[in-house]
């Protein structure tokens, strides 16, 4: 497999070839996920609650994303690497915005980084693009704006809210973003964006309409709780198999059944 560049994607809209999209947050399941033949990696921030634990993506840092990115590029994943921005990195000033792209980078190793946002972000977009790191917008329901939402709810229902997030999504392309991401959308609203859009769509509960899907890894692996939304489909349910396998190496410590012979040393 031949490693992908930010051209690639440009060509798939154009032939009508989907883009598959995984997120990842270590070095192993990298190796998984692009020996697979993923088209896109994105270091999302959703590690903050997938991996650490947390209620929502806010109190991530731009160290968890550099520790997680930097662990992501040792696989050295033929996949184009695109590494989420967390919340108050790029908000406050276009500096800042630069300064931390940069960052990513440099220390990170991704070859593109992601900001929420539709009107609100074009220009930290634009500064971004404008230092050449390639930048992928993200539109629609944008986690990092949790309490302005007050809930995780679908996004441009109604012709009013519609009207607001095409004018979001024009503004992202206008400020040079190679591709957006559309999350928790109408799939009408989404077909539309994506028909209007000369750059690639990515859904994330968007329909089928998009140019590509994203979806998370651990959402897609049955790794975490038993229940899913709507827009995701389980691929596996790993949790039930790790359970038993820890369950039955306990039960063979507890009755001295492990170590055998074969795992020691003479
Ligand atoms: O953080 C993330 O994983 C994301 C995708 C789900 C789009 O932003
Ligand atoms: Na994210």
């Amino acid at each position: 497999q031949k490693k992908k560049t930010v051209l690639d994607f440009q060509k798939m809209k154009a032939d009508g070839e989907k883009i598959a999209v995984l997120t990842s947050y270590d070095f192993p399941m990298t190796g998984l996920i692009d020996g697979a033949g993923i088209d896109m990696i994105l270091v999302g921030d959703s590690l903050g609650v997938v991996v650490a634990g947390h209620d929502n993506t806010l109190p991530v840092t731009m160290e968890d994303m550099i520790y997680h990115t930097k662990a992501v590029m040792r696989a050295r994943p033929n996949a184009f690497v695109v590494a989420d921005m967390p919340f108050l990195s790029y908000q406050t000033d276009l500096t800042s915005a630069r300064l931390n792209a940069g960052l990513l980078v440099k220390d990170g190793g991704a070859a593109a980084v992601k900001i929420e946002g539709g009107v609100n972000a074009a220009a930290a977009i634009a500064a971004i693009t404008e230092m050449d790191i390639p930048v992928m917008g993200h539109i629609g329901l944008t986690p990092q704006s949790l309490h302005r939402m007050g809930g995780y709810k679908v996004q441009g229902k109604g012709d009013a809210q519609a009207e607001k997030l095409l004018e979001d999504a024009r503004a992202v392309e206008r400020a040079g973003a190679f591709a957006v991401v559309l999350e928790g959308i109408p799939m009408g609203l989404a077909a539309r964006i994506t028909e209007e859009l000369t750059i690639p769509t990515i859904g994330i509960g968007a329909g089928p309409h998009c140019d590509g899907q994203v979806l998370v890894i651990h959402d897609i692996l049955g790794l975490c709780s038993k229940y899913s939304p709507k827009f995701v489909k389980r691929y596996a349910e790993l949790a039930p198999i790790i359970a038993e396998a820890c369950a039955n190496y306990i039960a063979d410590v507890k009755g001295g059944t492990f170590p055998e012979e074969r795992h020691c040393f003479k």
